[in-house]
């Protein structure tokens, strides 16, 4: 029966999707209830109007590859003068999600807000296909050729680029890095790849590195990944899930309905797991406006192999052959946790389906230099961003142990 439902809510996430997409490209609104003005409102818009002075270097952070990525940053309350001795530190989103996601709630509930009044300089890391790192110098976001990656690239390429930028901006030596989800990971296998001192604490909110035990809609997908795969890269080029308007017109349309709202919260759950008691349900059109973010059909396969096999390792080609040409062995590098000998923090969920405790147990058990590790009942895996307790929670937390770094 819980099969079933979760069967259910999948087919009313991936058909509401397409609808709403479709929604937005000619359905004029036809009643308006409450509507937050955020709804309609980009990074630094959202981070002005809650006070904050903010910067964008839109497509100015170039990888090795060619793609250029978007960084934002906030620093300091608008009207204040800005002071040279803020520390930087940096945040890095998580899967079909973007930097946006980290401003969706008040000053008082939003994690970068609390750190800039803790006297940080915060900056955000954009991905390659999200909605503020579609451009490529060599290919445009329609070709295959641009969607061709997972969070491997995004490991290899995305982050070393983005740190640098952000150090040679500020100066510093070295930050802490507070990822959450994708951000986890790709921190991970940076420090485990790199052992750069230019991160000094990584931060993992809802960590991911083994994926064998998830839980939930995503699950069942698994044994139809290359059918399914296979489909949508015809459909999209490679593209999944990208953000367009239509998301606002499902805000403001379904997320305000008395009786449209459950659509809107099955896909929020079927996207990132929303389903907590410290979801502030008034709220919803904020968050659903700008969900999803894009990524690509490759990056989601690649969760799909790390499921499958229970261990973290580059993409699997799927004949030894292939991974030969692409990684000169046979089968994809795999990576351990006691690799990375960074100092890292963990905070994790009881009711987190994607960073399951099991897999949790994991990295507490085989991370070399595991300095904290916070372990939050009845929170899930969008709580880390979101839940209406996360000052209390977490943020203040991560003040104090960054402070004492
Ligand atoms: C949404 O985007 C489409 C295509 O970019 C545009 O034609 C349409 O007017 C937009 N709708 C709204 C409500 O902004
Ligand atoms: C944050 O401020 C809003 C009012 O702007 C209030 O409703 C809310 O309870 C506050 N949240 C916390 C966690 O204090
Ligand atoms: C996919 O790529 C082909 C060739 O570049 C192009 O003609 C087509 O419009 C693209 N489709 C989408 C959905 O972007
Ligand atoms: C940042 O990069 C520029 C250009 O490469 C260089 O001239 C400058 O010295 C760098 N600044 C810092 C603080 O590293
Ligand atoms: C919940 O969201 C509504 C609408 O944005 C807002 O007015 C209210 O202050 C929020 N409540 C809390 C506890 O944050
Ligand atoms: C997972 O890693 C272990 C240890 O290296 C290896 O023995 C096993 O074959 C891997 N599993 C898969 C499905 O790749
Ligand atoms: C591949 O491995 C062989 C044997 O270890 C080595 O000689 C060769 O240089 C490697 N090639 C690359 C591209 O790393």
């Amino acid at each position: 029966m819980g099969q079933f439902i979760n069967l259910l809510l999948v087919i009313t996430f991936l058909s509401s999707t397409f609808l709403i997409s479709a929604a937005g490209h000619g359905w004029k609104p036809t009643y308006r209830l409450h509507e937050d003005p955020e709804i309609y409102m980009n990074f630094c818009q959202i981070a002005n109007y809650q006070g904050f002075y903010c910067e964008e270097y839109k497509n100015q952070v170039q990888t090795t590859d060619g793609y250029l990525l978007t960084i934002h940053r906030i620093n300091g309350r608008l009207g204040e003068t800005r002071s040279a001795s803020r520390k930087p530190v940096f945040l890095q989103h998580g899967l079909i999600s973007a930097s946006i996601h980290f401003i969706m709630n008040p000053a008082n509930e939003s994690l970068p807000f609390i750190l800039s009044d803790a006297g940080y300089d915060v900056w955000f890391g954009n991905s390659r296909g999200n909605s503020y790192s579609l451009k490529h110098i060599k290919y445009n976001n329609r070709q295959k050729e641009f969607w061709d990656f997972s969070w491997q690239e995004m490991a290899l390429y995305d982050l070393p680029v983005s740190i640098d930028f952000v150090l040679n901006k500020t100066g510093a030596q070295s930050m802490p890095y507070i990822g959450h989800s994708q951000g986890t990971l790709i921190g991970f296998i940076h420090q485990a790849l790199t052992k750069s001192n230019k991160i000094s604490h990584l931060i993992a909110l809802a960590p991911i590195f083994h994926l064998g035990h998830i839980e939930g809609p995503y699950k069942l997908l698994i044994p139809f990944k290359s059918i399914l795969g296979k489909i949508f890269e015809d459909i999209t080029n490679g593209s999944f899930l990208p953000w367009n308007n239509g998301s606002q017109w499902e805000a403001t349309h379904l997320c305000n309905h008395p009786l449209l709202v459950d659509i809107c919260k099955a896909v929020l759950f079927a996207t990132c797991g929303v389903d907590s008691k410290y979801l502030n349900q008034t709220r919803m059109p904020v968050y659903a406006a700008h969900t999803p973010e894009g990524c690509s059909v490759k990056d989601i396969l690649h969760y799909a192999q790390m499921v499958v096999s229970g261990n973290c390792s580059f993409y699997d080609y799927g004949t030894s052959e292939r991974n030969m040409r692409k990684y000169n062995q046979s089968r994809p590098p795999l990576f351990t946790a006691q690799e990375i000998t960074t100092p890292v923090t963990i905070f994790s969920a009881e009711h987190d389906t994607l960073a399951n405790p099991v897999d949790v147990q994991y990295l507490r058990d085989n991370l070399p230099n595991l300095i904290n590790d916070v372990y939050i009942q009845d929170w899930d895996h969008a709580d880390f961003i979101i839940a209406i307790n996360l000052p209390t929670k977490m943020a203040r937390l991560i003040v104090d142990i960054i402070k004492s770094a």
